[in-house]
């Protein structure tokens, strides 16, 4: 019990003043001198433009104001200035879900159960589904928590291009295609900023391996960088007017990205013509005049937390840097003439505008408890169901037939746990997932037994069940079940142990033991279906022509565990295809060789030829070749026309063909447009991705497709004239159903 007197009492009043000035400094709020300002001061009016309205208030505020906007206020949050009534903008990580992040400036309510929101699947799992819908309703289903949470700036999407199978964050992003990668992006995009809040498309650019990600410098030409690792950015910039852009770690062509001008201010703002907020990633910058004249414009994190972080080995032993834009180290480089005022404008208002555009200044964020509500785990469902890839499904054992299976063995170390995403910062705690084993004792129904081993432990998640007897011994359980069952659903694949941020993957094998596993299921059951989770390739080589079926699952969000029971028992026909060149092991990728580089120095010697760019120029059908996925029926493709035949005025063409569901069953197919440039002056991959449509079909009809193709499809990155060249000649128009199964050709002209 307390007992008030005046001693205790001015040790409250003295207590409760140093709580007040850690308020300030853990909100970064910034109380200059007092200075009025009128009620009716222009940048407060919401009906004026955003420009006059960031004037205005650039035109209030003091050179230390400005100064110390550079840098966070925290970790999550940027500097409020509150006599001008400036509040901060409010981070929190994806891109797959909000991340419950516990550090004290992201929380906006005391009980922690706040922060669990929806795991939605991961990028690549959302790129399996060729479905820009999809995309777009997770990017507005995260807005809409986002906004639940009092957060106003979610960090994604991420759109980098797996060049490396081995990357640890393949799982966040779209896969290896700019196009197909740039479609996701802009419609994830859309939906979030629909919400109001900001998305940061990120890392830009060319961010491809987490090994020595702080230090490596990567060598890319410059025909490579526009026409591989930009066309995602470029997209979600001009086409989905995304507020901010995160830099990314490591250097581009000798100079770190967070103070790269080529990328920043030439690329950027004047070849792209962004507006927005360049916000470094955490721990990424090197220099303060550098950084600041590069078009960076915000540093994080920054305040207190970013002090203590820095100051830790494991900071500096990782490489990262951080401090430099500071304000007193900002201030001092503007006395010594190193930046310019007007520098600092630009980018203080980059922040300010961006604070403007999206809503953040004439509204108050309230917080409510709309997170995870049925409508977002709707959306979640949606996109695992679309996103599953058949792999392979010989004698049509998919999907279960209930009148033969009556009894199911459920095995393996992904059957129990809901592999929901990857690790590192884009991990979201889930207030609660469906496993596979859960989807599938639901969906399967009173006629149908359903029993469960695991067969073998995830390597680390249960070292008394590693050893070599205690393996045996989960295998001969788990073969025993599946010999007495009429079907085995064997789940596998990595944990966010091995795919993960902060690491590559050494290897593209399975967990030490699940090769074993499922060969001995498959030898104990002629019906093996094998299920996994992973966010890029796995080996499958030493067991694929051993089993019937096998499903991708990949990292499949909260609702992953329905998902997988909707594709085996058919409530729902498997549509996904393959958003990479499914390999088995690295030494196939185009990257072998150049990858992890040598004394941290990467080339990007195989230039534009990534993915099946590479393996088409080769002439090598990788395991599974990309935009591939099998169905429950069958599509037809016919009657390809293309209009006009000629063109001289870069008028678009128009491509469309008849598509029939030739099966028994309802489903959707993925339609599959590329391009072939035979004639170009320059050396032009085999065929390029330019456009995609899922269209969904009853057995018996058919639809019309159709598809535009304009002078941007067809031009190339040309280094002699830095800009983008279209050469008149004759154009293939090839439609498939995969990278390698073309089944329409056609050509038209461009003449000059
Ligand atoms: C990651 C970013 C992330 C940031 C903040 C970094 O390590 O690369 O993607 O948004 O941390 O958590």
């Amino acid at each position: 019990m307390i007992h008030f007197n005046n001693h205790n009492a001015r040790n409250i009043r003295l207590l409760s003043r140093i709580f007040a000035l850690v308020a300030v400094l853990v909100a970064g709020v910034v109380a200059a001198p007092c200075q009025d300002v009128p009620s009716n001061a222009p940048y407060k009016n919401s009906k004026l433009l955003v420009e006059e309205r960031v004037h205005d208030l650039l035109g209030r505020m003091t050179p230390e104001e400005k100064a110390s906007m550079l840098s966070g206020a925290n970790w999550m949050e940027t500097v409020a200035i509150l006599r001008l009534g400036l509040p901060s903008i409010k981070m929190a990580d994806g891109p797959m879900g909000i991340r419950s992040w516990h550090g004290p400036s992201a929380k906006t309510k005391a009980d922690e159960d706040h922060f669990r929101s929806t795991a939605f699947p991961a990028g690549i799992a959302v790129a399996a589904t060729w479905d820009p819908e999809v995309a777009q309703s997770v990017g507005q289903a995260i807005g809409q928590e986002m906004r639940a949470l009092g957060r106003n700036m979610i960090l994604g999407p991420t759109v980098n291009i797996q060049r490396v199978p081995l990357w640890g964050r393949n799982f966040e992003g779209y896969g290896e295609d700019p196009y197909l990668a740039g479609r996701m992006g802009v419609a994830y995009i859309k939906g979030v900023q629909s919400e109001g809040v900001i998305a940061t498309v990120k890392h830009f650019a060319a961010n491809n391996q987490e090994f020595e990600r702080h230090r490596v410098d990567e060598a890319i030409d410059e025909r490579t960088l526009q026409e591989i690792y930009f066309p995602a950015f470029k997209a979600a910039v001009q086409e989905a007017g995304v507020w901010s852009v995160m830099s990314a770690y490591q250097k581009v062509n000798g100079s770190y990205c967070a103070e790269n001008a080529f990328l920043l201010q030439d690329v950027l703002r004047k070849q792209w013509g962004f507006k927005g907020l360049v916000v470094s990633d955490w721990g990424s910058t090197y220099s303060t005049a550098g950084t600041v004249n590069a078009g960076m414009d915000l540093e994080m994190p920054g305040g207190e937390p970013a002090r203590t972080w820095l100051a830790k080995p494991d900071s500096k032993k990782n490489g990262n840097g951080g401090g430099w834009l500071w304000q007193e180290k900002v201030l001092a480089d503007v006395k010594a003439g190193n930046i310019s005022t007007a520098t600092i404008d630009e980018n203080v208002s980059a922040i300010l505008r961006t604070i403007f555009v999206s809503g953040i200044f004439d509204r108050s964020e309230t917080a409510s408890s709309e997170i995870d509500t049925p409508a977002q785990r709707a959306v979640a469902r949606r996109g695992a169901a679309e996103s599953i890839v058949l792999l392979k499904n010989a004698g049509n054992l998919l999907p279960l037939d209930p009148s033969k299976i009556k009894s199911i063995a459920v095995i393996g170390p992904d059957a129990a746990v809901a592999r929901t995403g990857g690790g590192g910062s884009s991990m979201v705690k889930f207030k609660s997932a469906v496993s596979p084993l859960d989807g599938i004792k639901e969906k399967a129904g009173n006629g149908v037994q359903v029993s469960y081993a695991l067969g073998v432990s995830t390597p680390g998640e249960d070292p008394a069940k590693d050893t070599p007897e205690a393996r045996d011994q989960l295998r001969k359980e788990a073969v025993a079940l599946s010999a007495k069952a009429d079907a085995a659903i064997v789940l596998v694949g990595n944990s966010v142990k091995v795919e993960s941020e902060d690491f590559d993957r050494k290897t593209l094998d399975l967990p030490d033991g699940q090769d074993e596993l499922i060969k001995a299921v498959a030898q104990a059951n002629r019906n093996t279906v094998v299920i996994f989770n992973a966010g890029a390739p796995v080996n499958v080589s030493r067991w694929v022509d051993d089993v019937p079926s096998v499903l991708d699952a990949w990292f499949g969000g909260e609702e992953m565990g329905h998902a997988i029971a909707d594709v085996l028992f058919g409530g729902v026909n498997p549509s996904g295809k393959l958003p990479f060149s499914f390999i088995n092991e690295f030494k196939e990728s185009p990257a072998y060789g150049n990858y992890p580089g040598e004394d941290l120095h990467v080339k990007y010697a195989e230039g534009i030829y990534v993915g099946y760019r590479y393996f088409d120029k080769h002439g090598i059908t990788p395991q599974f070749p990309f935009g591939y996925g099998l169905s429950y029926t069958n599509f037809g493709y016919s009657d390809l026309k293309i209009k006009p035949g000629k063109d001289s005025s870069g008028r678009k063409f128009e491509v469309s063909m008849k598509l029939r569901n030739e099966g028994k069953r309802a489903g959707a197919e993925v339609v599959e447009l590329y391009v072939h440039d035979g004639h170009a002056s320059v050396d032009r991959p085999v065929k390029e991705l330019k456009g995609f449509r899922r269209v969904e079909l009853v057995p018996g009809k058919s639809t019309t497709v159709i598809f535009t193709i304009d002078k941007n499809a067809l031009a190339f990155y040309s280094t002699q004239k830095k800009d983008w060249v279209t050469e008149p000649g004759t154009f293939d128009v090839l439609i498939g159903a995969s990278s390698a199964d073309i089944r329409l050709k056609g050509s038209f002209d461009l003449t000059n």
